[in-house]
């Protein structure tokens, strides 16, 4: 790894960031009912490695690189306090979207606390479904510096290439501009928690927001995912929803 970190030096790369939330291969159902196998599975060489990475590698490489170090999968306050005490330059908040610890906490619950944390020593960066520009003003409002985009990069490609990726971008950033107007600043750094509240979430949770192949075929036919998402936690929101409003 520090051969191939030197070599990113030398081509002139202006940041290294160390991903650190694999230390095993998630359980990636919606890949395991596409028959995907993963090139890292071929070999186990590179998980046995990802497994044995601790602290005194990130000093190890800290002491040899001379551009700013980011530690991406940090998911906690005690985390990102290690990291920024061993001179990491920025503590990117991330789950790997999800695709790594199943019922992992949501980045944007565990932002606060790691801001809180790092008390402004380096900087932060969340991904982790943001999808539109109200998402980035979200994060930015709960002190990020800056917000990570993966999937929707990849359906913007998907649907129509390059120009679309650019498009994308335009979308993302007129709704930005637009909220903020709608929210009374002129400035991304007027933005603060206060601007926030959280909410009860108004729909019901749905059997295929976690297995979308379900209806595809891949797993029980579409009349049995109906009875088994009446059995979900959605009723019980539901429920409570209703008791509230009653
Ligand atoms: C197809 C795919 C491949 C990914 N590969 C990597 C990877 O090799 N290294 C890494 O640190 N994160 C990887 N990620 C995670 C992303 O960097 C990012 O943390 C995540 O997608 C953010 O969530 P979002 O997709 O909801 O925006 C991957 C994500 C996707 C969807």
């Amino acid at each position: 790894m520090d051969s191939t970190i030197k070599r990113a030096l030398e081509f002139g790369y202006r940041a290294i960031c160390l991903t650190v939330d694999r230390a095993a291969y998630g359980r990636r159902e919606r890949d395991l009912a596409k028959g995907h196998r993963p090139t890292v599975h071929v070999g186990h060489a590179s998980e046995t490695f990802q497994a044995a990475f601790n602290w005194d590698d990130v000093d190890r490489i800290r002491s040899y690189v001379n551009v700013p170090l980011i530690l991406k999968g940090i998911s906690t306050a005690e985390d990102a306090e290690i990291g920024v005490a061993r001179g990491v330059d920025c503590i990117y908040v991330s789950n790997h979207g999800g695709r790594q610890l199943d019922h992992s906490q949501g980045t944007i619950s565990a932002l606060p606390e790691i801001v809180a944390a790092v008390g402004g020593r380096a900087e932060i960066i969340v991904d982790g479904g943001i999808l539109r520009g109200t998402d980035v003003l979200k994060a930015l409002a709960l002190g990020a510096t800056a917000v990570g985009i993966g999937r929707l990069q990849g359906i913007a490609l998907g649907a129509g290439g390059e120009g679309a990726v650019v498009r994308m971008f335009e979308i993302v950033e007129d709704e930005i501009v637009r909220a903020m107007a709608l929210l009374g600043v002129t400035k991304l750094a007027e933005l603060n928690p206060h601007y926030l509240t959280s909410v009860e979430p108004l729909a019901r949770t749905w059997l295929e927001s976690a297995f979308p192949l379900m209806r595809e075929g891949y797993g029980a036919p579409a009349s049995e995912i109906r009875e088994l998402s009446l059995a979900l936690p959605g009723d019980v929101l539901a429920q409570r929803v209703k008791t509230r409003n009653s």
